[in-house]
């Protein structure tokens, strides 16, 4: 199981400089500093390979200047970007051990320097390559991050960024298995196993379980699919003095295909919707995050799990649903089942829980990709000190966010003739809010909630220096960091 998402081609490792027997250094340099050799290095990331001459042994050893750009400019995100483009220069190499020297990382405090750059190493390295039948030509590679000074200092912040590197990697593992690999049923059993290997709790609600308790909402999205809808709970407890107190519940979206179902997608639109699963992801990878890091807050995590699809038992425009709340929605368009899968595991949040806050994370609408691009998610939000407090978390981790409004205005788009709620307004105000102002239908006002759209930033087309083309895994390191400043 585990090796099913361990993917790294790079392993850390800390050590002292005088343990260190590795082939290669790498400094990190500013321009300034790279102004000294013949080849100054200008981009963050860029790297130039100086051979020095070594007295003791007297043979050349080699010294790979990594580029940290101008140094009034550095910030932990251009360290982690650093880390990324090193990474994949590394694996271009097939360098096998690696010596990195930490101590020009002056700019920045030690600890948020290392951990950055951590996390853009191994985040860096991740490849997704499960299926490809030819053996790559990649190979690991074993990092020794070197310092001077009492090592242990260091090792917990490496052990840290191994920790939420891994989560990510998770997230991006499975958010890219294709459609036939991953769907609700496979997807519940994976949770299970994810649950066992890290002492979680896990409940898992098929279509029997969620007939009974009335989630019509959820099932109806899967009705037209082979692999009915599953809503997976995994629960945390909490550890320390924050044992057993109300848990933070995260909600994801993971409709493992999305098809648009009847109001079908084009062309170009249906591919790429595999991702419509990375909330969901997102969700289990911080959940096993969360365990692995023993964090005092109890957390839960709720995934609603479907394939939207088109069969005579799908479910059609015009349709009239009875959700887990009570509520009736009118099925405008079949494409807008995101919402759907979510409102009843809302539901199921406060009807269940007590919770302390409640986030939800879903590629919801294609709409707040045209607001907001591949540069920030949505957040829309009942509590300000929610919102600040996840915006924060998004500036510390540069998985950052923008606040939309949520004003009650907004509900008359999706007010209900024949129901009491359309799930589309039909027309193309203002989607993303439209898409938050239905959540809200299903969140009590005295319940502290926030939505994350993230259908922007949940894959990519193009590698990025930490983010290779495909799923990002945007929202673990975020949520993490939420987490842990609780
Ligand atoms: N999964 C899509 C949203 C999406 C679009 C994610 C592009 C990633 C990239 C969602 O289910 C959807 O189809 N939303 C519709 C809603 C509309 C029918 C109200 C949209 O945004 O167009
Ligand atoms: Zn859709
Ligand atoms: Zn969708």
């Amino acid at each position: 199981m585990t090796d099913q998402y361990n993917n790294h081609l790079i392993m850390l490792d800390v050590c002292r400089e005088s343990d260190w027997e590795g082939e290669l250094l790498v400094s990190p340099i500013t321009v300034d500093d790279s102004k000294q050799t013949d080849k100054p290095a200008k981009d963050v990331g860029d790297i130039l390979l100086v051979e020095r001459h070594d007295e003791k042994s007297d043979k050349p050893v080699y010294e790979a200047l990594l580029s940290l750009g101008e140094e009034e400019k550095i910030t932990s995100e251009i360290v982690r970007q650093a880390g990324g483009r090193l990474a994949n220069w590394l694996i271009k190499r097939e360098h096998k051990s690696v010596g990195i020297n930490i101590k020009n990382l002056n700019n920045l405090d030690e600890t948020g320097a290392l951990k950055g750059f951590c996390e853009g190493l191994l985040l860096g390295s991740f490849r997704f390559d499960r299926h490809k039948s030819k053996d790559t030509d990649l190979h690991a590679t074993d990092v020794k991050i070197l310092v001077e000074e009492e090592k242990s200092k260091f090792e917990s912040d490496v052990d840290h960024s191994v920790v939420v590197a891994k989560s990510v990697s998770l997230a991006r593992e499975w958010s890219h298995e294709p459609p036939n690999i991953i769907n609700p049923v496979s997807l519940a059993q994976r949770a299970r196993d994810l649950a066992e290997e890290n002492g979680l709790k896990c409940t898992i609600l098929d279509e029997e379980d969620l007939k009974e308790l009335g989630a019509n909402a959820i099932r109806s999205v899967g009705f037209g699919s082979q692999t009915p809808s599953h809503l997976i709970i995994l629960e945390y407890p909490g550890s320390g003095s924050g044992k057993d107190s109300d848990p933070v519940i995260l909600v994801g979206k993971a409709l493992t295909f999305d098809s648009g179902g009847y109001s079908l997608k084009s062309l170009t639109g249906i591919r790429g919707m595999k991702y419509d699963k990375c909330g969901g992801m997102t969700v289990l990878g911080t959940m096993q995050a969360v365990a692995e890091l023993k964090l005092d807050v109890p957390v839960v995590g709720i995934v609603g799990a479907a394939e939207n699809m088109i069969s005579e038992n799908a479910y059609r425009p015009d349709d009239i649903i009875t959700t887990l709340s009570g509520k009736t929605v009118e099925i405008i368009s079949t494409d807008a089942e995101g919402r759907m899968v979510l409102s009843d595991s809302l539901t199921y949040a406060h009807q269940n829980y007590q919770p302390r806050a409640v986030i939800d994370v879903a590629t919801l609408t294609g709409g707040v990709v045209v607001a907001l691009g591949k540069v920030r998610a949505g957040i829309m939000a009942n509590d300000d000190g929610l919102a600040d407090a996840l915006m924060e978390a998004g500036e510390r981790t540069h998985e950052r966010l923008w606040r939309m409004p949520l004003d009650d205005d907004y509900f008359e788009l999706i007010k209900g003739s024949d129901s009491d709620l359309k799930n589309s307004a039909g027309i193309r105000q203002a989607h993303p809010v439209v898409g938050g102002i239905f959540l809200k239908q299903f969140v009590p006002d005295d319940v502290s909630w926030a939505h994350l759209d993230i259908a922007g930033m949940a894959s990519v087309t193009k590698n990025k220096p930490y983010s290779p083309k495909g799923a990002t895994g945007f929202g673990v390191r975020l949520l993490v960091d939420y987490l842990e400043n609780l």
